[in-house]
């Protein structure tokens, strides 16, 4: 049986690649951001639909109250800023998506949507944005503010946030460029309008001074997993983000996400899922097994890098809790709650450090060659009903960007599992396609 053609993406983390094996110049150039030229170029060429840019807004020092084990694996810091990095990225391509991660508690709403209807303009319509609450005190201690503020509350902001940016995106009607030598009109000022916004948590005067881009508002990108987040996804997103452990969440998820994206009046297809993985390709499946057990002979690293995850997106600070036992009941997070439910599960009664020597996180262990890997997403998008997969490599090599879009899409593709071309101008048009 073959499920219908599904989609693909990428979490794209613009810092700095595989530097360990030592065999690449990219450990110091990659902040020109043409490592990441030649990354989207491959994408784009091997069918995805998009390139997502995550990002955060600190250097981390939580665990043990140092940035030293943060500095030394290079997880979260240093990194760019993947907002002026999308304009590159999309004059070095032709139709693929680029999704720039801004958050809500921190950017002021019309310096967003300026940026964002900038990037609309000069990508032609191919720019999307994912909306993210932020996690982190460290974060808003960059910002004037003492801590990050709650879960809940941090969504209802977004839900404000959204509001008046769409309103921003709206103040250029489609008619207001008329550039129009005979009238002597550039802009018709009847079609450029102020949207007074006065709300709970902004006040903006409004029209926008950027007018509108081709997609209107850009691709709405979210990865909501609490129930809070789910709703404010399925209310305002075009795609979502989500690492449901295995078949059965995967598919609970993407029912749940659907259900509530009717209920709040839209069409459940315009909401795209997509399921993080991190396969592992060998030209064989035994070569693939001897990567992953080179993988998991990295434990000592394993287990730093993912100290640094848990501390950054959680602040969780695990060097105060034995390794040896498993997480304590009692431990709660501010941060990304969902995760957070997801990775105790995953750890079970495992000790600390055992489960995360072998962490990797994916909604599904692919390991193997491409004809393995291609049967089992197959089989996936059959369960679950689609939507497809965003591949996650933490940090990327040119190599493994290889093993994907010359290894495992080729063999997708000759099954018409994926895109063979891109039927339309916009990221939008595009991801509605099918
Ligand atoms: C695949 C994926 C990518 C994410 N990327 C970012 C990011 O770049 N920046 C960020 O602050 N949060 C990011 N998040 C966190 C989410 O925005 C959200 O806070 C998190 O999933 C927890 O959701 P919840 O708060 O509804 O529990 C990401 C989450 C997932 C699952």
């Amino acid at each position: 049986m073959t499920a219908a053609p599904f989609r693909l993406g990428w979490f794209g983390n613009l810092t700095a690649p595989n530097w360990r094996s030592g065999w690449s110049e990219d450990a110091t150039t990659w902040t020109d951001a043409r490592f990441y030229v030649d990354m989207v170029r491959a994408m784009e060429r091997a069918g995805f639909d998009f390139m997502m840019l995550e990002d955060s807004l600190m250097v981390p020092d939580i665990y043990a109250g140092t940035a030293e084990l943060e500095l030394k694996h290079a997880v979260y810091a240093p990194k760019l800023d993947p907002v002026p990095v999308v304009s590159m990225l999309a004059y070095a391509t032709e139709h693929i998506g680029i999704v720039a991660t801004a958050s809500t508690t921190f950017y002021p709403p019309y310096l967003l949507a300026r940026a964002f209807a900038t990037l609309d303009h000069v990508t032609r319509g191919r720019v999307g944005w994912n909306v993210v609450t932020s996690s982190e005190d460290r974060a808003a201690q960059n910002f004037g503010m003492d801590e990050i503020p709650e879960h809940d509350r941090r969504y209802d902001v977004a839900a404000e946030f959204l509001e008046v940016t769409t309103k921003l995106w709206e103040s250029w009607t489609e008619k207001a460029i008329v550039a129009d030598p005979e009238s002597g009109y550039y802009a018709d000022h009847t079609q450029v309008n102020p949207i007074h916004h006065r709300g709970e948590f902004f006040d903006v005067r409004g029209p926008l001074n950027t007018p509108r881009g081709p997609q209107g508002k850009p691709v709405i990108c979210q990865a909501g997993s609490s129930p809070k987040g789910r709703d404010f996804a399925a209310r305002n997103a075009d795609m979502l983000l989500t690492i449901p452990n295995g078949l059965e969440e995967m598919k609970n998820y993407r029912d749940d996400i659907r259900e509530r994206a009717a209920e709040a009046g839209r069409d459940p297809d315009e909401v795209k899922v997509f399921f993080v993985v991190a396969p592992i390709v060998g030209r064989t499946d035994a070569e693939a097994q001897a990567k992953y057990e080179e993988f998991l002979a990295d434990g000592q690293h394993n287990f730093e890098f993912q100290m640094c995850n848990f501390a950054a997106t959680m602040e969780i600070d695990f060097s105060v809790l034995d390794p040896d036992l498993p997480i304590p009941e009692d431990v709660t997070t501010n941060g990304h709650q969902g995760q957070f439910a997801i990775w105790k599960k995953v750890f079970g009664d495992r000790s600390i450090r055992d489960a995360a020597s072998a962490m990797r996180i994916a909604s599904l262990e692919l390991i193997g060659s491409p004809t393995t890997i291609a049967d089992k997403m197959d089989e996936a998008m059959e369960y679950v009903g689609g939507d497809g997969f965003m591949f996650l490599s933490q940090p990327p090599s040119r190599s493994y960007i290889s093993d994907i879009t010359e290894g495992l899409c080729p063999e997708l593709r000759r099954r018409g599992l994926i895109r063979t071309g891109f039927g339309h101008r916009t990221f939008r048009d595009n991801l509605r396609s099918f």
